[in-house]
């Protein structure tokens, strides 16, 4: 085969072709920032709609842009949920800024993979100060050491695993479980699914999970999770992680962190902290109370892909003994060793995944964008407005708020006067998170206090202002009222 016969891929765009997409793209996206208002928050989208429309194979032949932004704005956008849309009060908010995306453009420019140091020195060394910025802010102790992970989920697996070796002696990592005495975890009954999850991954086993009570605030009970602790030795169980929630999902309750932290030291179990999304709220000095013992903790995780302004995904995992994680996770073999060896860090070894993006860059735009004070205002500003909002809600006879907002979650339901039949009030709140929704102007969702059904009504998204808020629980208020004049069917 001659030189000129080898085959080879045309380049779908030369440099540029490439340039006028891109600028045509960031246009686009200035525009869409501009005018997210006029979209319905919740995709108005059947299921298969998108599917239909797509072809069941890849094409032969590759196809123009022009197209391909045709049918992206044809096919997907009308079929997105809009994330960052003010009225998007559902979940907790996944938010960001344009120093964030910019930076994931550069990031995806750069295509780096940032595995070892070698593989990438300023994305490396960069996640090492990053992380550092991040502690100073949230005021972990100095000790603590911080990588990047992709979600919170990871995060915590990671931690499980690290525990596992350590109540094990390394040994699971060895031999597998062959032997062992059966290990335990703990978490209250209003922990994340990650975590049940993450003990099925590590091979402890879901039912070696106990779910601890809460106390009426939905927060872990401590002198029940040490009756389960001291239960399980008795049993002849190995108790080796506690996670307390700092934030939980439901309702975002805050764990008695300094009792928990005081039973795991008395009781040698690893301590790990799930501050996935109230993890932010740290920045603010006032809301430190929130972590009081956390120098007894082994790992702490928080999402700034929540509530920090940084695009998904951006976790922070911070542990106190990072020897302790890369016992557990790092293998080396000759083609990943580099001649820097142990003088830096190599992150792959921090986390199950041997690629990693470059997540740092973000991190340091909006950090260096909004600076420490702004990004403490934007906090504080959702937590304000929260707390007016749980007030309004109190105040109305035909709601009720049910449980403590501390932070910018508020969980309430709809209770009209003379309605007391629990199953009925579920399903009228059923009713009325579905319309909200199905209106498109704004987005909730809803979880289960007590065993009934609670509207959660969160509020983080960058370009959520008061009268967003007003507006919402205006439409709420009539939508309600108007569920029991005309009811639903
Ligand atoms: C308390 C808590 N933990 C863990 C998670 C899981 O986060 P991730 O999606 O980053 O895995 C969430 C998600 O909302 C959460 O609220």
């Amino acid at each position: 085969m001659t030189a000129a016969s080898t085959p080879h891929a045309e380049p779908a765009m030369d440099v540029d072709e490439f340039r006028d997409a891109a600028h045509q793209l960031v246009d686009w996206m200035a525009d869409y920032m501009d005018t997210i208002e006029s979209r319905p928050v919740r995709a108005p989208t059947l299921p298969g709609a998108v599917l239909e429309q797509i072809p069941e194979a890849a094409p032969e032949s590759g196809e123009p842009f022009a197209r391909l932004f045709d049918d992206f704005q044809r096919i997907i956008l009308p079929a997105m949920t809009h994330w960052q849309h003010p009225s998007f009060f559902a979940y907790f908010p996944a938010n960001t800024s344009p120093p964030s995306i910019l930076a994931e453009m550069l990031t995806a420019t750069l295509a780096a993979q940032c595995m070892s140091w070698q593989t990438s020195p300023a994305a490396t060394e960069l996640e090492q100060t990053m992380m550092d910025w991040l502690r100073q802010m949230i005021g972990l102790p100095a000790g603590f050491e911080g990588v990047i992970q992709d979600s919170a989920s990871s995060a915590t697996l990671c931690a499980l695993l690290t525990a596992r070796e350590r109540a094990t002696g390394d040994r699971v990592n060895e031999r597998g479980f062959v032997g062992e005495t059966a290990l335990a975890v703990y978490g209250s009954t209003e922990c994340h699914s990650s975590i049940e999850k993450d003990v099925t991954i590590a091979g402890i086993g879901r039912r070696q999970l106990r779910k601890i009570a809460v106390d009426e605030n939905y927060a872990m009970v401590p002198a029940a999770l040490e009756a389960a602790i001291e239960a399980d030795r008795a049993a002849g169980l190995v108790p080796a992680c506690v996670v307390a929630a700092i934030g939980t999902t439901g309702s975002s309750a805050i764990d008695p962190l300094a009792a928990i932290a005081d039973i795991c030291r008395r009781h040698g179990v690893w301590l790990h902290v799930d501050a996935a999304w109230a993890g932010s709220a740290l920045i603010l000095p006032d809301y430190r109370w929130m972590i009081d013992g956390i120098e007894h903790a082994d790992s702490f995780v928080f999402n700034p892909h929540k509530w920090l302004l940084t695009n998904f995904d951006c976790s922070a995992y911070f542990v106190r003994d990072p020897d302790a994680l890369l016992r557990t996770l790092s293998i080396l073999p000759d083609y990943l060793k580099t001649r820097e060896g142990q003088r830096v860090h190599d992150y792959r070894d921090w986390g199950v995944p041997l690629g990693r993006r470059f997540r740092a860059l973000k991190l340091w735009f909006v950090i260096r964008s909004y600076g420490v004070r702004g990004l403490q205002d934007l906090i504080r500003g959702h937590i304000a407005m929260a707390e007016r909002l749980a007030g309004e809600i109190a105040a109305a006879d035909d709601f009720e708020v049910l449980a403590p907002v501390p932070l910018a979650l508020i969980c309430f339901r709809y209770r009209p006067k003379g309605l007391d039949e629990e199953d009925r009030i579920d399903r009228l709140n059923e009713a009325l998170v579905e319309r909200i929704n199905d209106s498109g102007t704004a987005y909730l969702t809803h979880t289960r206090l007590a065993g009934r059904y609670a509207i959660r009504f969160s509020i983080g998204q960058t370009t959520t202002a008061q009268h967003h808020v007003d507006a919402a629980w205006r439409r709420v208020r009539a939508t309600a009222r108007g569920l029991i004049e005309a009811p639903a069917s």
